[in-house]
């Protein structure tokens, strides 16, 4: 395809001779996949044309020609797969596969799974190779593709070895994921006593650690499981710091962190699961000659130390951030109680706040978008990043969209708890006929008559969440409302009585 200098090609698609260095400027950026770029740049890799068309969206109007060179497909996973990632890499696992698994024929492995859209599982299946990013857009790992299954919902799973593009430098404690191999080579053939902590130590745990280790004449490894959701009760960085004085408490302990991240929960609600069984497992048994595993739930109280740097990373509500988030119809009154609340914790004066209302939001950060299901989500995603940052800092963020999917809704709750803050969702029930018969803006009369498409209650679904706070604010005084909803349990202790 090269025209003989080396950095001028013939785009096969537009069958233009073409400076690779300028895509972009004089020829369309889209373009940039039909070219082998010189110098640095993503690896390429040759695909065959009808695929390479249909990853860049070109339809079937293309001349024929056997393949091109397009960089190799990428993918950012999510932190919970960048953890299991880490583990592989790191050979923290006792049995490591080295990649990602398809579960029905992965055995007790079965949780290490990698799961992407169809058309990056399409091109990545003809590629053969799939590249891994961190959010950031680091490229972390290759995959060699093996095989993939069908996920559901549209969703692929990616089977494959992965390996190493470069190291994970960056996250607190980062210089505590010290590699099992290390560890070992430090400790010369002497026995070790791994214990996975995935919350505080209680004065009961550490007895029953020391016990132990003196049993079996054994140095004690305490493996801080810091990977997505995993701690329970603290931060990742809380559990760390609770883990080295737990350490110190035993005397000759080791503490070591480890990427291992929570794998769901079994039914009925509050067990470990099976998945989280095994990997906390497979993790010690990579570390040490012995494991310990401790109950899921606490016994004992803990040491004051320790318990002193778990209410520093979890104040009393009051002073936790938190997210009250207004769902309803256009009309409901949600916004109105949204006021009526911020304005209520203004004159208290012992919080920030900061007010997320769906009108205002389009107005700004969310300008463009319109009410399909997609741009209705990302809308709503937006909220709740920008919520979830408010709640990390301690303040009180009250939003109030329509956020008609229960999905999404639930994906916001993800966003805030796990930036360590508390999630309050309030349905505001008015009926849509009353949301109707006030129609303030005009919009249901303009969409019953056809001129507002995809109008929610009309013509684009609500579905009615399923756990919330529920006010209907029909014929009913905005204060008698709010003071309803001050009273709800859910609200308990978010803010001052
Ligand atoms: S959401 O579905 O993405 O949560 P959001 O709360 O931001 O919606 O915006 C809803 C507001 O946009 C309504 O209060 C109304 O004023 C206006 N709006 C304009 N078109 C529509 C529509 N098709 N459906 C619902 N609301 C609409």
């Amino acid at each position: 395809m090269t025209t003989g200098e080396q950095h001028h090609v013939t785009c096969p698609v537009h069958r233009v001779d073409v400076d690779v260095r300028q895509l972009g400027e004089t020829h369309p950026t889209q373009c940039r996949g039909h070219h082998h770029r010189p110098g640095p740049g993503p690896p390429v890799v040759r695909v065959p044309l009808a695929l390479a068309c249909r990853a860049f969206g070109l339809g079937g109007t293309i001349p024929t020609v056997p393949d091109l060179l397009l960089p190799t497909p990428q993918w950012t996973p999510t932190q919970r797969e960048i953890d299991d990632l880490d583990l592989m890499l790191n050979d923290c696992l006792l049995d490591n596969p080295g990649g990602f698994v398809n579960p029905a024929d992965a055995g007790d492995a079965s949780p290490l799974t990698l799961i992407v859209d169809g058309e990056t599982a399409e091109v990545a299946g003809a590629v053969g190779f799939l590249d891994l990013l961190d959010p950031e857009g680091v490229p972390l790992a290759r995959l060699t593709v093996q095989s993939t299954w069908d996920a559901g919902g549209e969703r692929y799973g990616v089977v494959g070895r992965v390996q190493r593009l470069a190291h994970i430098e960056f996250g607190p404690f980062r210089r505590l994921h010290l590699p099992p191999e290390r560890v070992r080579r430090a400790q010369a053939g002497r026995p070790l006593l791994a214990v996975p902590v995935h919350r505080p130590l209680s004065s009961t745990d550490l007895a029953a650690i020391r016990n132990r280790a003196n049993d079996l004449a054994a140095t004690v490894l305490l493996l801080a499981c810091v990977g997505d959701g995993m701690p329970s009760g603290v931060s990742g960085p809380a559990l760390v710091r609770a883990t080295l004085q737990g350490a110190s408490l035993l005397g000759e302990a080791r503490v070591v962190a480890v990427s291992a991240a929570d794998h769901g929960w079994d039914e009925p609600h509050g067990r470990w699961s099976s998945r989280n069984e095994w990997l906390l497992s497979s993790v010690a048994g990579a570390y040490g000659s012995d494991v310990l595993l401790l109950d899921r739930e606490v016994t004992g109280n803990l040491p004051a130390a320790i318990a002193s740097i778990v209410e520093r990373d979890r104040p009393p509500r009051h002073r936790q951030g938190v997210v009250i988030f207004f769902t309803g119809l256009s009309g409901s009154g949600k916004s109105t109680l949204a006021r009526a609340l911020v304005d209520h914790i203004l004159e208290q004066g012992d919080r920030t706040v900061t007010s997320l209302d769906g009108d205002v939001v389009r107005q700004h950060l969310s300008k463009g978008l319109g009410f399909s299901r997609e741009d209705r989500d990302t809308n709503i995603v937006r909220i709740g990043f920008v919520a979830a940052e408010i709640a990390r800092h301690g303040g009180v963020a009250v939003c109030s969209p329509i956020a008609p999917f229960e999905s999404t809704r639930e994906q916001v709750r993800r966003l805030v708890t796990r930036a360590g803050g508390g999630f309050v969702l309030v349905h505001v029930t008015t009926p849509l006929e009353e949301c109707e018969r006030r129609d303030r803006k005009g919009l249901y009369a303009r969409a019953r008559a056809g001129e507002i498409p995809d109008f929610t209650g009309i013509s684009s679904p609500y579905e009615t969440p399923t756990e919330a706070v529920k006010l209907d604010t029909t014929n009913r005084p905005i204060a008698q409302c709010l003071a309803e909803l001050l009273k709800a349990p859910a609200m308990a202790g978010w803010l001052p009585d």
